[in-house]
């Protein structure tokens, strides 16, 4: 899937914006993993910015503290097997877990940790700070680079037009998608 850089990447928030659960990928160059993160958000615009929970038990918990890098992978609905799959098995017991759930290591432009290719969009992000909240830590980090496949995010938005659907957690196997745009409007106050 061929996809094109966010410009400005001050519009890189909005690729999370919609709250989809994403596929957080981690590496040293040597070895790599990556698992399932429903908890999430941006936080900031320009720098921008995201944060996410992470369990210090997860076994890519160590390559996040080392290596300060990570990516954002942000998978549409065709891909909630293996979303469901990277954030039930640990790769303290499955070594390739992109070859386990069919998943293909891409490349990335400004960090040694490889994205994933059929995701839909990919943020490239540095560790700026990690809050220590005991069983989990916040990761906060910055957006680095982020890319998009331009059929589904034009002109600094997600479009629904050409049947996107981002993936949405709901509790255990059940998942819900976004898949519609509707546009709200300020009601007029009412006259008395
Ligand atoms: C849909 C889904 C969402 C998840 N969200 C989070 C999350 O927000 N934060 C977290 O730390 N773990 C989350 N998990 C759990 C991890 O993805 C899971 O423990 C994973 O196996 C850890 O992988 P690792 O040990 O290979 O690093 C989620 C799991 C699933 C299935």
């Amino acid at each position: 899937m061929d996809k094109a850089p966010i410009e400005p990447l001050s519009n890189a928030y909005r690729l999370v914006n919609p709250g989809p659960v994403v596929l957080i990928t981690v590496g040293d160059g040597e070895a790599d993993n990556l698992f399932a993160v429903t908890w999430n958000m941006p936080i900031r615009k320009d720098p921008g910015m995201v944060a996410f929970l992470s369990g210090k038990r997860h076994h890519s918990y160590p390559f996040i503290e080392r290596t300060g890098e990570l990516g954002v992978n942000i998978p549409d609905a065709s891909l909630a097997d293996a979303v469901l799959g990277c954030g039930s098995v640990t790769g303290a017991k499955e070594p390739d877990k992109f070859g386990r759930f069919g998943l293909t290591r891409q490349p990335a432009s400004r960090i040694k940790v490889p994205l994933v290719a059929e995701c839909v969009a990919n943020l490239e992000c540095r560790v700026c700070q990690i809050v220590d909240l005991g069983a989990s830590s916040l990761i906060v980090a910055q957006i680095l680079a982020a890319t998009a496949d331009p059929r589904h995010f034009q002109r600094g938005h997600w479009t629904f037009d050409n049947g996107l659907q981002l993936l949405h957690h709901l509790s255990g196997s059940r998942f819900c998608v976004s898949s519609e745009t509707i546009t709200a409007t300020v009601p007029p106050r009412a006259q008395t």
